[in-house]
């Protein structure tokens, strides 16, 4: 962890230790300010709030939503959930893994994108829905996902 992610790391600590359930705030605000937990953060918010190291890690790495590695330089986030899954999502989660190189886990070997699946976007009347670098996209089929990568300036 560079210096610059170190200071992010501890102005996260200082600004939401004192919250109630501090963990999962901190953890949102690590990962918002650096795409990622690192895992040199882990001592520092075990010890701001009293916890294990193990207990912290086992949070990062019980939830899908936090990433122990930085991601690509475009996150591509595609629900895998019921009414997603319904309405073709997995025809769609094998096209973006296939075109963009992708295992579905950590970065493609450019460095260009991560692939990830969530778990409802809260789009489920407009399945099947993905995010794009933090945007929300409905109704998506394969010619709009790639029409998406391609104005993202990332496509594959
Ligand atoms: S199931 Fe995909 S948005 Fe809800």
């Amino acid at each position: 962890m560079n210096e610059v992610a170190s200071q992010a790391v501890e102005r996260v600590i200082a600004s939401t230790r004192q919250m109630p359930g501090a963990l999962m705030p901190m953890l949102h605000g690590i990962q918002d300010a650096l795409g990622y937990i690192p895992s040199e953060a882990v001592p520092p918010i075990a010890e701001a709030l009293n916890l294990s190291r193990a207990e912290v890690h086992g949070v990062v790495t019980y939830y899908h939503y936090f990433r122990s590695e930085p991601p690509g330089r475009h996150v591509v986030q595609i629900c895998r959930a019921e009414s997603c899954k319904a309405m073709g999502s997995d025809a769609l989660w094998s096209h973006a893994c296939s075109k963009l190189g992708s295992d579905g886990h950590g970065v493609t070997k450019d460095g260009a994108f991560t692939v990830e699946p969530v778990y409802c976007l809260g789009l489920c009347a407009q399945s099947p829905a993905m995010t794009l670098d933090d945007k929300v996209h409905a109704r998506v089929g394969i010619e709009k996902f790639d029409r998406l990568l391609a104005q993202s300036g990332g496509a594959a």
